[in-house]
């Protein structure tokens, strides 16, 4: 197996660990392309306990040991989305004089109806139908009619880019470049959104970080119709993951896959130190990228790893079925 330290960290395999112990195992100058989602800091399972300093300590330290790790003119990519609903004690409540306290007077039962009718519509059409919000349909779905966080803390956004961006300045990280994704509206947690004024949760970040050094630049990377749709283009739309059920905050794999076609090429290391479920292990083992990755959770550790070797098999399989069809020159 080929190493990429002294120490024996091993290849295109998910380490179990604190990122931060881990990172120092990496040789200097060795990863082309980090690229992470860490937490986002709004209440997952795995951040149980964690202090909002504890979560900001961690993302600093990370980010600070790229600057050691990261090849002179590779990048770092964070995917990050803003902290909606931040609770903060300290800051006065939020008084609403709400002055539309009707409810509609959409019932479950016509809900529930007009799906049986028409089962093929989402809950946009459904809302459409019934001449209510699509908010209204799921809260009837879901027997849900909280109005609002009366006994909760009261909370204000906090964004995120102006403390990363200051982490990495301070690392000799300058921010290159930032993108928006555009994902599924996610009304399901967006309950207190009926007392304010406040939008649904529906966008996310990819902050893109820059080691000085030389970068080749490549604009074949990309067919010209890829540059003209997602290359040039600051805002990618693309569905989040519906399915996470085997862990509650997995990216798409158009994420990485679109970081890691623009910036690395085969036979790139490509670091993701929150590997969580192994999506980007997947996407650039898909794409003739080395990997190396960390993660805490030991389940999830075992999830990423069994998912990559499942896709190892699944490539050779295909590739065995295909010699015996003839068809294939794989070696
Ligand atoms: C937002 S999730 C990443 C999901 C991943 N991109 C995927 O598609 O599955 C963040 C992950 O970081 C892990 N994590 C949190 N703190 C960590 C640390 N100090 N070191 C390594 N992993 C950590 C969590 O357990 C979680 O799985």
């Amino acid at each position: 197996m080929e190493l990429v330290s002294p120490e024996g960290l091993r290849l295109n395999w998910t380490h179990q660990g604190d990122n931060r112990d881990l990172l120092k195992l990496l040789p200097d100058d060795s990863v082309a392309l980090s690229i992470w989602s860490p937490p986002y800091f709004v209440g997952k399972s795995y951040e149980e306990g964690l202090t909002v300093g504890e979560w900001s300590a961690l993302l600093h330290g990370v980010i600070a040991e790229h600057s050691r790790v990261l090849k002179p003119g590779g990048f770092m990519a964070i995917n990050i989305a803003d902290i909606l609903a931040f609770a903060d004690d300290s800051i006065p409540r939020f008084q609403a004089d709400v002055v539309s306290t009707k409810r509609s007077v959409v019932t479950r039962e016509q809900v529930l109806r007009a799906k049986a009718e028409h089962p093929e519509f989402n809950r946009h059409e459904l809302a459409a139908l019934l001449g209510c919000s699509e908010q209204t349909i799921q809260r009837r779905l879901d027997h849900n009619n909280v109005r609002g966080g009366k006994y909760k803390p009261q909370t204000r956004v906090k964004t995120v880019a102006g403390m990363l961006e200051d982490f990495a300045l301070e690392s000799g990280l300058p921010m290159y470049d930032r993108r928006v994704w555009v994902k599924d509206p996610a009304w399901a947690n967006s309950r207190w959104h009926s007392l304010s004024y406040r939008a649904v949760d529906e966008f996310e970040y990819v902050f893109i970080f820059w080691k000085p050094g030389i970068t080749k630049v490549d604009r074949g990377r990309l067919s010209r119709e890829e540059w003209v749709e997602w290359g040039s283009r600051g805002v990618w739309e693309f569905p989040s993951v519906r399915a996470n059920d085997d862990h509650e905050a997995k990216f798409p794999e158009e994420l990485p896959r679109r970081v890691m076609r623009l910036l690395s090429e085969p036979g790139d290391l490509v670091l993701d130190p929150f590997m969580g479920s192994g999506t980007t292990g997947l996407v650039a083992a898909g794409l003739g990228r080395n990997f190396v990755g960390f993660e805490l959770l030991p389940e999830y550790v075992a999830l990423a790893n069994q998912r990559y070797t499942q896709m190892l098999q699944g490539s050779h399989e295909s590739d065995r079925s295909l010699d015996a069809e003839g068809q294939s020159g794989a070696a």
